[in-house]
């Protein structure tokens, strides 16, 4: 932006409230008009400090043909000249003048200065003296391309002889616009590199500081919808009585996440399709509790407790594989185990939230990497209607108490049961959960006393939050496609607490 002509403008503007036409106050300023209007008058009104009205002019340009007559005198003339007071022959003009002699015989003939005898062939002049009066127009067009001194008639003339092109001009008429009064001279807001080497920061003024200002708004420390979520339903967990496990470990053992909760070592959700894998370490440390490993080995190998077991031969390096947690589970896993080690049993129930990992293919529903919300208790002579209790009472506080239970299968629970729920906005209902009963195959090798029985459900964090706030695609919530703005502005999560 050209300062300097943007502060000439305002100056004029403020001396005599507007500029009726920016050609002429850019010409009698020897100002560039392209630069006035395309540099200066633009950004003026996009601040709209000031307001501008088009106005188009017929501009007249001189052509170079007419430019050369200008400057060496019309065809007419140099003919007039050359024929001379003793006439001369249309051939001999022509020879001597070319084209110009051919264009100036029309001329002369046309304006009466010549006339051709008939007789003789021969051109005479008519007149005495000429006024070259086309060099004379041409002149004063070079000068002043909007003159209004020729006449039409003229001007029409001289671009039927191709010696003028017409142009239309834009100009503005300049007014104050809205913001004229905020307005201020430009002032600098840094000392720069330049100021300082020209030295133009000795006369520059310099912007104050306004310590008043209020700063720009910060953004950052939103919380996510799922760990809003996340945090009605710890405050759920902690009202029933429940205790959080520590679930800061993604990597696990197979032992922990499969073994262990009596998973067969061909079972399909533990080859490449479903688990993470990983390549370094690949294997972690044997579990140090032998006996522990040899009961778990033996249940599966060839059964105890009065189970069959899977009867295959297991591998302790299997077990030994690392993987990212595929379910919570293998925590709850360890929980139970520790439990069993006391050297007294104590009732317990313990919860978490948190993150697990599976090898699936992604759609609008399923990612990687999801959260899991877990939830057991470990008491003695629990039932299956203690678990339903409980889930009941689970489900009804996050809005959902029209609960249906349909049996399914899991390697570590028997009986099990998937978790629907009648969900009012959708209309119908949908799976929100699993559970069941952990196995004997399970406990037993932990050493918890046989009466203690372990009821357990789970279900994934991400479904209740894409009800809960309306998302359709898991990509909007979570990973690299999410959706920012609509993060940062999601509610509060209310559940319907009954
Ligand atoms: N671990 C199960 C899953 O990944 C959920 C579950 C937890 C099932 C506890 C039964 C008992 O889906």
């Amino acid at each position: 932006m050209d300062t300097t002509m943007e502060q000439v403008v305002i100056q004029e503007l403020e001396k005599n409230s507007s500029i009726p036409d920016s050609g002429i106050f850019a010409s009698e300023r020897g100002l560039d008009h392209s630069v006035l209007v395309d540099s200066v008058l633009k950004s003026l009104i996009g601040r709209e400090i000031v307001e501008a009205k088009p106005i188009s002019h017929e501009h007249w340009l001189v052509t170079k043909e007419g430019q050369e007559y200008a400057e060496i005198g019309s065809p007419e003339l140099r003919t007039f000249q050359s024929v001379g007071s003793e006439g001369a022959t249309v051939e001999e003009i022509q020879s001597k003048l070319g084209v110009v002699g051919k264009l100036g015989i029309q001329q002369c003939l046309k304006r009466g200065w010549l006339k051709l005898d008939k007789e003789t062939k021969k051109l005479f002049p008519q007149v005495t003296q000429v006024i070259d009066d086309t060099a004379e127009k041409l002149k004063r067009l070079s000068l002043n391309p909007q003159s209004a001194e020729l006449s039409l008639q003229d001007l029409k003339e001289l671009k039927s002889r191709k010696l003028v092109q017409s142009k239309t001009l834009k100009t503005f008429s300049i007014q104050k616009g809205r913001r004229f009064s905020q307005f201020h001279e430009q002032v600098a807001t840094d000392l720069s590199k330049e100021m300082m080497e020209s030295g133009s920061w000795r006369n520059a003024s310099f912007k104050e500081y306004n310590f008043e200002a209020s700063g720009k708004p910060l953004i950052g420390g939103f919380l996510h919808p799922l760990m809003k979520v996340r945090e009605q339903i710890r405050y759920i967990f902690l009202g029933m009585g429940f205790e959080e496990m520590p679930t800061n470990q993604y990597v696990e053992s197979s032992f922990w996440n499969f073994d262990a909760l009596f998973q067969p070592q061909q079972h399909p959700a533990r080859d490449a399709h479903d688990t993470f894998f990983l390549s370094d370490p690949a294997f972690s440390k044997p579990c140090k509790d032998r006996e522990y490993v040899h009961r778990v080995c033996k249940v599966h190998q060839q059964g105890a407790y009065g189970s069959l077991g899977y009867r295959y031969p297991w591998s302790e390096m299997e077990s030994q594989k690392n993987i990212l947690r595929t379910h919570t589970t293998a925590i709850s896993t360890k929980m139970l185990y520790h439990l069993a080690q006391k050297e007294h049993f104590v009732p317990k129930k313990y919860f978490s939230i948190d993150r697990v990992f599976r090898n699936e293919n992604l759609d609008a529903t399923h990612l990687a990497e999801f959260h899991q919300i877990e939830g057991l208790i470990a008491d003695r002579n629990l039932t299956i209607g203690d678990l339903k209790g409980v889930i009941h009472y689970f489900f009804s506080q996050l809005g959902m108490s029209q609960l249906k239970f349909k049996p399914t299968y899991n390697p570590y629970t028997e009986p099990s049961m998937e978790i629907f729920a009648f969900h009012e906005g959708l209309g119908k209902w949908v799976e929100v959960g699993n559970s069941g009963v952990f196995r004997p195959e399970m406990l037993l090798p932990m050493k918890l006393p046989e009466d203690v029985t372990v009821i357990a459900w789970g279900l994934s964090l991400e479904r209740p939050t894409m009800i809960l706030y309306g998302v359709r695609n898991i990509r909007e919530l979570f990973g690299h496609k999410v959706d920012m703005e609509a993060i940062q502005s999601y509610p509060l999560c209310r559940l319907g607490i009954e």
